[in-house]
């Protein structure tokens, strides 16, 4: 039997996507990437906007006729638009043979056994061993929910509040990882360093990763500027696995946005964090998300935002139109007409891109390490991707000299170089320091 997996929204998905997917393989079934093949169709959807909402929702519809196609054909909807709206998805469409909110992902695996029918033979199926892809780059998630009540966001309300993850759990899980043929880690939580676990806190989570046999690289997202500690940038900058880039969203560039949106920190706190990570780290990539057109942004407060990408030179980003969702604070304010958001959406783009596309072309000549994924594509340790020219092979961790930095996925060659920015840049790195 195979199951088909549709993913929408963001890693935190992917990565309960991927713990779905191994709570079926335990049971004995395959994943297919051709729906036909499939009879169990999962779609893990996402309610952070309403557009990826409204796109999860027009497939749940197109699946009637999936399902009639062959007999037995089950449909489970899974995640944070079913948490937000489960009694309405069972009366639209009432072909679902199961909804599973966030809140319930943990249940899982007991709603899978229910289910599928069980047959004697299967029995022994329950202790195979699950048959998964060996990827060179893989998801840990070591907390679910958010304590944070951003004025915006539908998150904590469709997720519940942080529960955290043992450190025992996240190690096994990471050895885990690594024994199938993981070398590259990224812890996932909502505000991914707020972690604690009794006296255990993120940084002491970095260190203790960083010691899984096999583990070369550790990256996380997305992380709260409010948990960035003196502590975390230390153990950041010296640790020699945890890799110098950091996607950190800020927002909006304007305080006044910040404090209606209930961010808990200030512009000039976000940018004296920027600051001291780079000393601490020369050469990190930073990237960030916005939200434009949030309820009473003024032109000026956009401003502010445009000059904050000025000021800070995100390496990239993600510009997101503000979405109104229902039951959360900001959908009481008055909001934009779509075309101002639109025009205001533009703009940011353009400069993000720009800026990018420069920090980009400087690139071109210098020397990474990049660790292959998968074909001739890999990632250098500041995130870049990079399509390397001639014979590689996944999993390989080679130099690579840059050649063309037009694209966002960067083109290179094998360097056979022996001093290099990189080897350099290593060697120093446990002499590096936050002071
Ligand atoms: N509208 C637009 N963007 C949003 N995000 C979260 N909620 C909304 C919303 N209502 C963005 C934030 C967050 C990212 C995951 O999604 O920028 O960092
Ligand atoms: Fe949403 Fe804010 Fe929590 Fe992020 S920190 S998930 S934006 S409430």
């Amino acid at each position: 039997m195979k199951f088909y997996v549709r993913t929408y929204g963001c890693q935190m998905n992917v990565a309960d996507s991927n713990e779905m997917g191994r709570h079926f393989q335990a049971r004995g079934l395959v994943q297919t990437e051709n729906p036909d093949e499939a009879s169990i169709f999962l779609v893990n959807t996402c309610t952070v906007r309403q557009h990826a909402e409204d796109r999860a929702m027009s497939e749940i519809g197109r699946l009637k006729r999936w399902k009639m196609k062959k007999p037995g054909r089950k449909v489970v909807v899974t995640g944070c638009a079913a948490e937000r709206t489960k009694e309405y998805l069972e009366g639209r469409f009432p072909f679902l043979d199961l909804v599973v909110g966030a809140k319930s992902i943990e249940s899982f695996s007991d709603m899978a056994t229910g289910l599928l029918e069980r047959r004697e033979t299967d029995e022994d199926l329950d202790y195979a061993v699950p048959a998964i892809d060996e990827k060179i780059s893989a998801f840990v998630t070591i907390m679910r929910g958010c304590n944070y009540s951003c004025t915006y966001c539908i998150v904590p309300y469709v997720r519940g509040r942080e529960i955290y993850h043992s450190p025992e759990q996240i190690l096994g899980e990471a050895r885990d990882r690594v024994s199938e043929g993981a070398r590259e880690i990224t812890l996932l939580g909502q505000t991914v360093n707020s972690y604690r676990h009794g006296e255990y806190r993120f940084a002491d989570l970095l260190q203790a990763v960083a010691g899984v046999d096999g583990l070369e690289r550790i990256r996380f997202i997305s992380p709260h500027p409010f948990y960035i500690t003196d502590r975390v940038i230390e153990t950041m900058a010296t640790v020699p696995e945890v890799c110098e880039s950091l996607h950190l969203p800020v927002q909006s560039g304007s305080n006044t946005m910040l404090k209606t949106m209930m961010r808990n920190y200030t512009r000039e706190h976000y940018v004296a964090l920027v600051e001291k990570m780079r000393r601490a780290m020369p050469g990190m990539t930073l990237s960030t998300d916005i939200i434009v057109g949030f309820p009473g942004e003024t032109e000026e407060d956009f401003q502010q935002t445009l000059s904050l990408i000025e000021e800070l030179q995100f390496d990239w980003g993600f510009i997101f139109k503000y979405s109104t969702r229902e039951g959360t604070p900001a959908a009481k304010l008055e909001s934009f007409p779509e075309e101002l958001i639109e025009e205001r959406h533009q703009r940011c783009l353009e400069l993000l891109d720009r800026i990018a596309s420069e920090k980009r072309s400087k690139l071109v000549g210098s020397v990474h390490e990049v660790l292959i994924e998968e074909g001739n594509v890999g990632r250098t340790r500041t995130n870049h991707r990079v399509y390397v020219q001639g014979d590689v092979k996944q999993g390989d961790s080679i130099s690579v000299v840059i050649t063309n930095a037009q694209r966002a996925t960067l083109e290179g060659e094998i360097h056979n170089g022996n001093v290099t920015f990189e080897n350099f840049r290593q060697e120093d790195r446990r002499s590096r320091s936050t002071r």
